[in-house]
Order: C-alpha cells, then sequence, then structure tokens
C-alpha cells in the first residue's frame, strides 16, 4: 500500500489553508503524484459518499463537500493510507492529536478540513473517480 487519496475540503480551501496544509503533507513525506483544484456536484458527492447515505449527516455533508472548491490529490509513501490518517487525526477534531491537519485547520465533525482514504481498495477508488489515468504520474 503505497498510495492514498486527499481532497482538501471546501472549508480548508475557504479560508486559504491550502499551501500550509500541502507543506505539512509533503514535508512529512508523502509524494505528490496528481493534484487539482475542482467542485464536487451534488451526484459527485452522493457517489462519493454512497457509504454514508443512510447516516443522519448525510444531506449536511453532500451540502458542505459541494459548497465550493476542493483540492483534491493522490499521494504516495510507504504505508499511505494509514501514515496519512495519522497525519490528518481523528474525524472530529476535539479528539484528534496535537499537530495533526484536523487539530490545526478542522473547525468539527462536519467541516474536518481534509479526507484521507481508508483502504488500499478505497484509495485506488477514489483516485479513479477523479482523475484520468493521464493526469497521475
Ligand atoms: P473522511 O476522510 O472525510 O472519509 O473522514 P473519516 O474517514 O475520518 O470519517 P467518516 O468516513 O466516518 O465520515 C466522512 C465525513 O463525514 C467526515 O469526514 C465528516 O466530514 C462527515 N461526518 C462524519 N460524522 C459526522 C457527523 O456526525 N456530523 C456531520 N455533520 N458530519 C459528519
Ligand atoms: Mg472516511
Amino acid at each position: 500500500g503505497h498510495k492514498t487519496f486527499t481532497m482538501l475540503k471546501p472549508d480548508a480551501v475557504e479560508k486559504g489553508h491550502i499551501g500550509a496544509i500541502l507543506n505539512q503533507i509533503t514535508a512529512s513525506g508523502f509524494k505528490i503524484t496528481a493534484m487539482k483544484l475542482t467542485q464536487m456536484t451534488t451526484a459527485d458527492a452522493e457517489t462519493f459518499y454512497a457509504i454514508h447515505k443512510e447516516r443522519p449527516f448525510f444531506g449536511e455533508l453532500v451540502e458542505y463537500m459541494t459548497r465550493g472548491p476542493i483540492v483534491a490529490a493522490v499521494l504516495e509513501k510507504e504505508n499511505a493510507v494509514e501514515d496519512f490518517r495519522t497525519l490528518i487525526g481523528a474525524t472530529n477534531p476535539e479528539d484528534a492529536a496535537e499537530g495533526t491537519i484536523r487539530k490545526k485547520y478542522a473547525a468539527s465533525i462536519g467541516e474536518n478540513a481534509v479526507h484521507g482514504s481508508d483502504s488500499d481498495e478505497n484509495a485506488e477508488i477514489e483516485a479513479a473517480f477523479h482523475f484520468a489515468g493521464r493526469e497521475m504520474f
């Protein structure tokens, strides 16, 4: 497992944190092998987060993820999925470890600044959802 997929979510982009977050990601040993500024449609977000469609917060999640541009990126590093989830911290920033990206930049469990794939299989699916083959290096 050397690949993961990330999104810098609309709140992080709105607040001007793209540079600081990418700097922390690359300083932590991740190589960026695909990246773009893009905006998800409602259909995109409903598909990407389909696993959560029965959860009470699904509507809020789709609203949030579509309200503005995101940075989508593919990252490479040994043990990428697990190490990236350690770097971003717990889903709820109140529970996130000191120094993690969510601790530093997330406002709440609903607006938590960054996404990280939860398995090697999902990293492949999510990267292919956002990028054509020729956009991944
Ligand atoms: P991702 O990396 O974005 O997948 O986060 P995660 O794996 O840490 O959490 P999970 O997959 O369980 O939830 C996906 C996203 O749904 C979270 O990152 C939040 O943006 C949102 N979310 C999760 N729980 C809640 C909640 O209780 N309320 C709200 N409003 N949003 C939530
Ligand atoms: Mg998740």
